[in-house]
């Protein structure tokens, strides 16, 4: 299945344009922040991928970064922006750099936090430069501390070209809900502030999503209010639908999903460097289109792992969502199979 386009979201998308309308435009360096909060897989990614690409003029710098919640290290955020980024011309002490970009051969050495924080917001300041940039900030629920301060920081130093787009899921979901709350605050008060609060899709929008997959024939109105109930009109569970269904026609959207059978795998054959034989498991129940509590009752692990797993797989295959990482096993044809319709 064919990852689908994006659906809905024309007002957050325009409003989100006129914020950097507003960084481009401004006559002295000023920061504007735009907060998107939402559920689980509401869409606050995909709808900050749409806005970053349909900017215009192009930002000049992008920093981005996510929460990497398989191993939360202290600026983990500014860790994601500097991988794999050329920092020797920073004037800044390498130590130090090392140390914040996580990297293995960083000194042992502890900084004061005071000092590591001047660093880190010193850091951004060099990267963004003349700007203007966009600062990226995904899953600023999971972020830890250090990283929350970070952003906190910059969102209110004020006098950077930049745009700060921050996603969130809501408070209570955060791994620290009162430090969620806290820096949400802190961002949501800086003048100007955008906030948008992403809701499920309406019954029209789950229609579009639907002609997208299914586009002959069109998808029925009682196939689409079916859908709708079904998945609430949250677009990670209507994705997670449809690649469980792929491959037949939409009438089986209605039927209960197929019982998931644990994957068969061939371990022996080397796949890719850097799999492991639990992550080449788990890639399979994304491949047969299971969530992840299908995949842990299918694997016999623990939900929590297998969120773990899929974490890991994700960044080790480049993918934005399970629905491409399913995608990328499928065209290097690894060793997953799709479990037998139980
Ligand atoms: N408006 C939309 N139209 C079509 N598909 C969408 C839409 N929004 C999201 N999706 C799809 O739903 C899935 C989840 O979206 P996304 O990852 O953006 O959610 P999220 O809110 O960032 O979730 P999380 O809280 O887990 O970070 C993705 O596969 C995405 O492509
Ligand atoms: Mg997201």
């Amino acid at each position: 299945m064919m990852p689908v386009s994006m659906v809905g979201r024309a007002g957050e998308l325009a409003e989100l344009d006129r914020a950097w309308s507003t960084v481009v435009t401004s006559r002295r360096p000023a920061l504007t922040v735009a907060v998107i909060t939402g559920a689980a897989g509401v869409g606050k990614s995909l709808l900050v991928a749409a806005a970053l690409e349909a900017f215009a003029p192009r930002p000049a710098v992008v920093l981005s970064g996510a929460a990497r919640v398989h191993s939360p290290a202290p600026y983990d955020w500014l860790a994601a922006v500097l991988t794999g980024r050329d920092t020797s011309r920073l004037d800044l002490p390498r130590d130090a750099l090392a140390w914040l970009a996580q990297q293995p051969t960083a000194p042992r050495e502890r900084y004061p936090p005071g000092t590591l924080l001047r660093l880190a917001v010193r850091v951004v300041r060099l990267l963004v430069a003349a700007g203007p940039a966009v600062l990226v900030v995904e899953d600023l629920h999971a972020l830890d501390p250090a990283s929350l301060n970070l952003v906190g920081e910059l969102a209110t130093a004020g006098d950077l070209p930049a745009l700060l787009v921050v996603a969130s899921r809501p408070a209570e979901d955060a791994v620290a809900p009162d430090l969620a709350v806290r820096a949400l605050a802190r961002l949501c008060g800086v003048r100007g502030a955008v906030r948008q609060h992403l809701g499920p899709l309406l019954p029209a929008e789950v229609a579009e999503v639907l002609t997208q997959v299914y586009a002959d024939p069109r998808p029925s109105g009682r196939l689409v209010r079916a859908v709708w109930q079904r998945t609430g009109g949250n677009p990670y569970a209507l994705t997670e639908l449809l690649a469980a269904h792929a491959g037949r026609g939409p009438e089986a959207l209605l039927r209960p999903p197929p019982v998931p059978r644990p994957p068969r795998v061939v371990p022996q054959r080397p796949v890719d460097a850097e799999l492991t034989g639990r992550e080449i498991e788990v890639l399979g129940c994304l491949v047969a289109g299971m969530s992840n509590k299908q995949a842990a009752r299918a694997l016999g692990i623990s939900v929590r792992t297998v969120t773990v797993h899929v974490s890991n797989l994700l960044r080790k295959t480049g993918s934005a969502s399970r629905t491409e990482a399913a995608i990328w096993a499928v065209r290097r044809r690894l060793p997953v199979s799709a479990p037998a319709d139980g």
